[in-house]
């Protein structure tokens, strides 16, 4: 019994592990799964499908060097919207990007992991946390 008890919490944390990298894993998939559909639905008419944007209108997504340096203010746009002038890969973008005021922390966490894994280099999870303390800080100044 001496011998075997040490196995058996060997192989018992081994099995925890394995399923806790699965439920991250899962969960994961599912914020690429329901990203992609909500991007569609709510960014892809500028933005387009392939993140390439529209033509001086709206900006790429695409290898955008702005979307990779500035994740809380895209956070905080994909929010309350965004009027200001911006540059991105060297171009002036000064249309108003709208708000999605009903969009809620899971929505913006799915799109926002969509965009990044898909055209910001990432393949992690941008969680619900840092969602909320993104928009908590802009909502701090814009008060
Ligand atoms: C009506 C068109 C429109 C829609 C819909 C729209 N955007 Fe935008 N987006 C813009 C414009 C215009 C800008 C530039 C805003 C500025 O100049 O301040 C922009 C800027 C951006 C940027 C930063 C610039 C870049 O290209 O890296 C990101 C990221 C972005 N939008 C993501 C999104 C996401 C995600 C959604 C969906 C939730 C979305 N946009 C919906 C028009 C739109």
């Amino acid at each position: 019994m001496i011998k075997i008890k040490p196995l058996v919490l060997l192989f018992g944390g081994i099995m925890g592990l394995v399923a806790c990298q699965t439920k991250e894993e899962i969960k994961h998939q599912t914020y690429l799964h329901d990203g992609v559909e909500k991007y569609k639905l709510h960014c892809a008419n500028c933005h387009q499908e392939d993140g390439k944007g529209l033509a001086g209108l709206y900006p790429p997504l695409a290898n955008s060097d702005y979307l990779k340096k500035n994740k809380a203010s895209i956070i905080c746009a994909i929010k309350h919207g965004q009027a200001d002038t911006i540059v991105v890969n060297g171009k002036k973008y000064y249309q108003p990007m709208p708000a999605n005021p009903k969009l809620e922390g899971l929505d913006i966490a799915e799109i926002t992991t969509y965009i990044y894994n898909k055209w910001g280099d990432e393949t992690v999870i941008t969680d619900i946390k840092t969602v909320e303390k993104a928009l908590g800080e802009c909502e701090g100044i814009k008060k």
